[in-house]
């Protein structure tokens, strides 16, 4: 069929006459195709990159932890409308490479195209800071802590002001100022300081919970926000990050499988919320979005939650960077697997050993001769042992479990339950086992 384009008052521009209408108007224009001068194509990339003061916030932490920081602030004005600012302690850029960091697609994390298909540094692009610098007024102070002296950089709207020696420490300073001062479209779309400032806290949150050995702190207008100790143990990052109460109520989640390791922690079945916001998923301590392993994770819980609830849960999937791709979305948040199946089988599993570990089994008498204290086993209990005890290769099979009444427990080791196609007796502890060691 001959493409046809068409203006709204319905009159075909005619494919192949050259001309497009306006839309809206019956003026005719000659078509042009010509390259965007650089102001106008840089604002684009950037807009890719940086949606909001969140999107500079993620940016400068995460090349402040590709520079192997241990210690990243990050100070914001203004919910970061105004000023962001990042101060790390990590190896700081060399003073003739300075300005080209600025660079779009300059970059020292990969070299060649087989470097792509391995990553294993949360930038790879060289894009951010030019992307940032576009939109921004920045200033960059720097140091190697060599013999070097450091050097300061001031861009602006992507052209660089001016490049000063600096006595200085170890480390980088990036301040980003007047965010989106050159793009008013893009300003008039932020949102009111509270939300900003919201999205800020839950992206440092998480890079606190991907990074327990790196000590994180915001500060807003001067004032100390939240900071994590940076001790490198993730409970006490957790701590640090959603508070003590939410801390003790979840469990350690470890599994490793098919190359693939699990590690975390999960809030048992009395820790829900209403949507996903803590429910946080790292893929090799990038944190990624992902609907299907979200689902795996929520499978796993299946019928412990009230409906329309999710779980909170911190869980890292280590596998190797040549099985992932992370170059899908501009945002880097996007990744593909592989091997899908088994990184969501594996994820599944995990949470679930976890969740049947926390399970309630009846404690052993510990008077000799004492009556073993009673204590029904739950219905959740019999799911998890049920699961645990089924082929994992037949994924479609999982959803109908059939309905069970628990009628009793036989030596604290069996389940007995009632079925329809009759009774049931469960080897609880067997199925944990299984779950724990299988491959
Ligand atoms: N805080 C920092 N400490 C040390 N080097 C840095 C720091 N920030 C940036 N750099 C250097 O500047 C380069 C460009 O940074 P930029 O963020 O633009 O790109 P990238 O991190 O390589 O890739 P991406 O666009 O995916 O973030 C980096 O490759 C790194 O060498
Ligand atoms: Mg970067």
């Amino acid at each position: 069929m001959p493409l046809r384009l068409e203006s709204r008052d319905g009159r075909g521009g005619g494919a192949g006459q050259g001309t497009l209408r306006g839309i809206g108007s019956r003026e005719e224009k000659t078509t042009m195709i010509r390259i965007l001068p650089p102001e106008v194509a840089d604002k684009i990339a950037a807009g890719e990159v940086v949606e909001r003061p969140a999107s500079v916030v993620k940016e400068l932490v995460e090349n402040s932890i590709d520079a192997g920081a241990t210690r990243i602030r990050v100070d914001v004005q203004d919910a970061g409308k105004r000023l962001i600012r990042v101060t790390d302690n990590g190896s700081g850029i060399p003073h003739d490479e300075v300005t080209l960091a600025f660079h779009r697609y300059s970059t020292s994390k990969i070299a060649t195209v087989e470097d792509l298909a391995r990553i294993t540094t949360l930038g790879f692009r060289g894009e951010a800071l030019a992307s940032i610098a576009a939109v921004a007024q920045v200033s960059l102070l720097t140091g190697t802590g060599r013999d070097q002296p450091g050097v300061l950089v001031r861009v602006e709207g992507g052209r660089v002001l001016g490049v000063e020696p600096r006595a200085g420490r170890r480390g980088t300073v990036v301040t980003v100022e007047n965010l989106f001062y050159n793009t008013p479209a893009r300003h008039c779309f932020l949102k009111s300081d509270a939300t900003e400032m919201a999205h800020i806290g839950r992206l440092l949150g998480a890079y606190a919970l991907a990074y327990p050995e790196i000590g994180f702190a915001l500060y807003a207008e001067g004032k100390r926000r939240f900071h994590t100790p940076g001790s490198g143990k993730l409970r006490e990052a957790i701590i640090a990050t959603w508070g003590l109460e939410i801390a003790k109520a979840m469990r350690p989640v470890e599994l490793v499988r098919a190359g693939i390791r699990v590690q975390g922690y999960i809030g048992g079945r009395r820790l829900s919320r209403s949507n996903r916001s803590q429910l946080l998923i790292f893929v090799n301590r990038r944190w990624v979005q992902h609907t299907l392993l979200a689902r795996a994770v929520e499978e796993a819980y299946k019928g412990l939650l009230p409906s329309g609830q999710h779980p909170v849960v911190v869980l890292n999937i280590e596998l190797d960077p040549a099985a992932v791709d992370v170059n899908v979305h501009p945002t880097k948040r996007e990744v593909r697997f592989r091997r899908l199946q088994d990184v969501l089988e594996t994820v599944e599993r995990a949470v679930r050993s976890a969740l049947i570990q926390e399970a309630p089994t009846p404690a052993a008498p510990t008077v000799p001769g004492a009556p073993p204290r009673r204590r029904r086993p739950s219905r959740e209990m019999v799911r998890l042992a049920l699961e645990a005890q089924r082929p994992l290769e037949a994924p479609e099979e999982r959803a109908g479990l059939p309905p069970l009444r628990v009628v009793g427990q036989v030596r604290q080791t069996y389940i007995v339950a009632e079925g329809p196609e009759g009774v049931y007796l469960i080897d609880q502890h067997a199925a944990h086992e299984r779950v724990l060691y299988q491959e």
